[in-house]
């Protein structure tokens, strides 16, 4: 076993509730000795940490005060006193928000190596972000070829990966919204957006009326609010809308006043289902199986900001509820490097499934 005396661990705790926009002054960074694991456990060095839309609701009290938060995270192993982890190994699981984790077999998942897929990608297109995009086309929308479609966050890690997916699916028109010029441009010469706009350019009926003149099959509704009223109008007989997140809503106290006119779902027979991720994790394999060959032909790019250093988790999760990030919002530890050039000298003989108790 690798010891690790002497050495410190690192954990974010959140102190108090925000009201509105949190700040830097509602977490704090406790440091304590590096845990040993007990029997049955192994310790898992964590090396990518996933922000995330959803821990901002949690604050609001799902999060117990001072205490260790949650959050996907990849990591590995340093230390086991299990045979079914062994020493080296790269696994996932949700403990996130500390440097290190003691973990049973049963809270982490193996996952499987890929030719030419990086360990970030599991904590975005191949993770909890790409799955979420993936059920929102296949699943809830039952996107068909041909149908055009409609992302709000579109430069986000959900609306990134919403793109990319569609379109390898045969998608027709792409349409998306986000918070900057910058952004809309990134859009459409690198994600695949036909038509992109800045969301704060004008009232979102009117932007998207001129961005789709022609109207929608299709709305994956990140936001809420006047972005989804304005798919209402915009959406076409039979229309699905897809309810995935209200990140307009998560920062302010008031609830939105938009939509104003659910009347327009009865006399366009649209459909608007939500759903969450977690009920779909049987659907990880066939997301790897349609998703990666995609990515290693090149057709399906990583959408990833990322920021080094667990010292700067709390400003890149502030940073993400801002939109300075463009897909998915990825922390990354200074021993990631090591892992990672390791994850990527697998020969050619490591591609494929690992095997193992713990493959699934
Ligand atoms: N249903 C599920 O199971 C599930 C799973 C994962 C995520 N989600 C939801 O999916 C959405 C996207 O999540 P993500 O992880 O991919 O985050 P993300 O889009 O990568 O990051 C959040 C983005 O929200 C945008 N934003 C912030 N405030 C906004 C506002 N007032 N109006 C419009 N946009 C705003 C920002 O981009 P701009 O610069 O463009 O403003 C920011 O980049 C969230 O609503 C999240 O809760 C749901």
């Amino acid at each position: 076993m690798n010891t690790t005396a002497g050495a410190r661990a690192l954990t974010v705790h959140q102190t108090t509730r925000p009201h509105g926009f949190p700040t830097p002054e509602h977490f704090a960074f406790v440091e304590s000795a590096v845990p040993a694991p007990a029997p049955g456990t192994a310790l898992v060095e964590n090396l990518y940490w996933s922000v995330d839309p959803y821990h901002r609701e949690m604050m609001d009290g799902e999060f117990a005060l001072h205490a260790p938060l949650e959050g996907r995270t990849i990591g590995r192993v340093t230390a086991s006193r299990t045979p079914d982890l062994a020493e080296g190994e790269i696994v996932f699981h949700r403990q996130g928000w500390r440097t290190h984790a003691v973990v049973t077999p049963q809270e982490v998942r193996r996952l499987p190596a890929f030719d030419g897929v990086p360990l970030s990608a599991y904590l975005s297109i191949l993770g909890g972000t790409g799955l979420t995009a993936y059920v929102a086309l296949t699943r809830v929308a039952r996107l068909r070829s041909g149908e055009d479609l409609y992302v709000s966050a579109a430069a986000g890690g959900v609306g990134t990966a919403t793109a990319r997916l569609a379109r390898v699916m045969g998608a027709g028109r792409i349409v998306g919204s986000a918070g900057s010029p910058a952004k809309v441009a990134h859009l459409k010469e690198h994600v695949g957006y036909d038509e992109a706009f800045d969301y704060h350019k004008g009232p979102a009926a009117q932007l998207l009326a001129k961005a789709a003149p022609d109207g929608l099959d299709v709305y994956v509704d990140n936001v809420g609010g006047e972005q989804l009223e304005a798919a209402i109008w915009s959406l076409r007989e039979f229309g699905r809308i897809v309810r995935v997140g209200t990140v307009a809503q998560y920062n302010d106290p008031q609830p939105l006043a938009a939509p104003r006119n659910l009347t327009e779902i009865v006399e366009k027979s649209l459909r608007m289902e939500g759903f969450h991720v977690r009920n779909h994790r049987d659907l990880q394999e066939e997301l790897y199986d349609f998703a990666v060959p995609h990515i290693q032909s090149g057709r399906i790019a990583l959408d990833e900001t990322v920021v080094d250093g667990f010292d700067r988790i709390v400003t890149a999760f502030l940073g993400m509820l801002r939109g300075e990030n463009t897909g998915k919002m990825i922390v990354r530890s200074s021993a990631a490097a090591g892992a990672a050039d390791a994850w990527d000298r697998r020969g050619p003989g490591a591609s494929g499934p690992l095997e193992g108790p713990l493959a699934r």
